[in-house]
């Protein structure tokens, strides 16, 4: 099973991002020298993945002309011998195809994923929410291709979350354990009732799936009530004989569509970076002392009387 496109949506309006979502795609947040995407998009390169669908909507420009090439700024990095500096830019530009489809309302993911359907044949695809960023020592989505093509069927990405918290998450329950870290799917609940929750197993932004898909969302798509949902397109696909997979994803995940997991994302990815790391740490050491100015807000006021 060759795995070779993939689908990032990006089309929402990232409300729990504003104002700063207002004009600036939050796909555009930086992640030390790198905006979001551009770990997505190294992701799936790691994964031998190079074909890319991303869905956006109106002022998203920046997503675009960041993984454009820019002939001026490659020829003066070219001339002043900034060697490193032309090949962090224009690396991905040459290794990867990317092709724009509008969302022209925000419809839903399942919308905006059966917005490509065009795009891809009768395969297996990927998708990368680019909320997510996943770190660790293999690709998050390799992981996933890994277990697509073992079982030969659909993949989603899960992680064990607090109890209280399955209502922010679509949530798997479990027809069967496979090994440790791998499950096959009963069905999938949307932002669950902690109470009646199936698992506390939830799905994060990555997936493979197979074409049948879009005829499952073509299904569910008169009955949406407001927004087209992935999860509820998944169960109609599974009622197709298409078996699903849940895989406990290796690595740690950030939600940076929200400023606080923003925040851990930075520091966490800083902390792993051989330049940044050590700076960082000096810094969150020297915070944490009594003599740090959280702990005394006098600290550096001279009393002259
Ligand atoms: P979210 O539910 O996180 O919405 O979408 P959002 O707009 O990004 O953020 P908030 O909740 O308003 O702060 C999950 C993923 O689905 C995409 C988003 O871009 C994000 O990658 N999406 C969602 C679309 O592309 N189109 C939609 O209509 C809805």
């Amino acid at each position: 099973m060759d795995i070779t496109k993939a689908i990032i949506p990006a089309a929402g309006l990232g409300t729990r991002f504003l104002p700063y979502t207002k004009a600036i795609p939050k796909e555009m947040l930086p992640l030390l020298n790198k905006p979001a995407i551009q770990y997505i998009i190294e992701e799936c390169l790691a994964s031998n993945v190079k074909d890319f669908f991303l869905i956006t909507s109106r002022n998203k420009q920046a997503i675009a002309n960041h993984l454009d090439s820019d002939p001026g700024l490659e020829h003066s990095l070219q001339e002043h011998g900034k060697l490193d500096l032309l090949s962090s830019i224009s690396r991905i530009v040459r290794a990867a195809q990317f092709t724009y489809i509008r969302q022209s309302e925000t419809l839903g993911l399942g919308h905006a994923i059966w917005l490509a359907r065009h795009s891809i044949g009768k395969e297996y695809f990927s998708v990368l929410l680019p909320d997510d960023i996943i770190s660790g020592k293999m690709a998050g989505l390799a992981q996933l291709m890994r277990i697509a093509q073992q079982e030969k069927a659909s993949v989603v990405a899960v992680q064990e979350v607090p109890h209280d918290l399955v209502s922010n998450y679509g949530v798997i329950s479990i027809k069967k354990q496979i090994t440790p870290n791998l499950f096959q799917v009963g069905h999938l609940v949307e932002k669950p009732d902690p109470k009646n929750t199936p698992s506390n197993l939830a799905i994060i932004g990555r997936y493979v799936l197979s074409h049948k898909i879009f005829q499952a969302l073509d299904e569910i798509s008169g009955y949406a009530t407001n927004e087209l949902q992935l999860t509820d397109g998944i169960t109609q696909m599974m009622k197709h004989n298409e078996k699903v997979f849940a895989y406990k994803i290796q690595g740690v995940r950030y939600d940076i569509g929200n400023p606080i997991g923003w925040l851990k994302a930075s520091i966490g990815l800083a902390l792993q970076n051989t330049e940044y790391g050590p700076h960082i740490k000096k810094y969150l050491d020297e915070l944490n002392t009594p003599q740090s100015f959280l702990y005394d807000n006098n600290k550096n006021i001279t009393h002259y009387e």
